[in-house]
């Protein structure tokens, strides 16, 4: 059953393998505004092929959007800045960051994760989990997991959701004018953690560490190192200090 806010068609199910399945099945013949968003995912992907602890009470959804390729890597980057605005407008108190590319912390611990894959035809997929009630607590988890109601934010699904829409919308009509990259991406390098800082970035096969000086165009780290500045694509972020 659709649901609309904001000209967004919210479809919510009980239990799919991953929204993001979903919605790569849809949004051919749906339209440029459509969200899947479900209650129980039983095959939930993260980032870098690792899977997504999908518990109950918890947020799954997925996007599907036609994005202009020139501005691809605001409009990345765009998606973390909107649920660190949508938590400050639950909360504004609280300690909300981005970790490079697009992890959100609250505390300085995971509430929030993204994984955007590549859709039908020009369709960019963005499948967002968030920790609305509940935090994975494994030794496989590579990096501390909180939620938000341990931060004593107490939201529902659908309100989480129709506050992040709202955003969404108000972000996506401001990457349409001339100024809009540079104030999206000056917003975002507001809420990174650890700019001009030592990092150490891990890859599949090796690990970099220098001092995280800012993203480039295409959204890609850059890391100032004793070989000068390296743009990393893909990794998971480390704090070298961390506070
Ligand atoms: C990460 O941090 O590794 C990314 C996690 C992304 C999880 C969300 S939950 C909704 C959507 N469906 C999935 O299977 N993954 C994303």
């Amino acid at each position: 059953m659709a649901k609309k806010y904001d000209r967004w068609q919210i479809y919510y199910y009980d239990e799919v393998t991953s929204t993001n399945d979903i919605i790569k099945n849809l949004c051919v013949k749906a339209n440029d505004k459509i969200v899947v968003c479900a209650q129980k995912q039983t095959a939930g992907r993260g980032r870098m092929g690792r899977q997504w602890q999908s518990l109950a009470g918890n947020l799954f959804f997925s996007l599907a959007l036609n994005v202009d390729l020139r501005s691809l890597g605001t409009f990345i980057l765009m998606c973390g800045l909107t649920l660190c605005q949508t938590i400050h407008t639950l909360q504004p108190m609280v300690n909300v960051q981005i970790k490079w590319p697009n992890d959100v912390l609250l505390n300085n611990a995971k509430v929030s994760g993204m994984l955007l894959e590549k859709g039908p035809a020009d369709y960019l997929i963005i499948g967002i989990g968030v920790n609305l009630v509940q935090h994975p607590i494994s030794s496989d988890i590579i990096y501390p997991t909180t939620s938000l109601s341990n931060a004593g934010i107490n939201v529902t699904i659908q309100q989480f959701l129709k506050l992040f829409l709202k955003q969404f919308t108000k972000n996506l009509a401001l990457l349409e004018t001339k100024t809009g990259c540079a104030t999206l991406r000056n917003q975002w390098l507001g809420y990174v953690k650890g700019l001009g800082e030592r990092l150490t970035v891990r890859q599949e096969n090796q690990e970099m560490s220098g001092v995280f000086r800012g993203i480039d165009e295409n959204g890609y780290l850059m890391l100032e190192n004793d070989t000068g500045i390296c743009q990393i694509r893909v990794g998971d972020v480390f704090y070298i200090k961390e506070s």
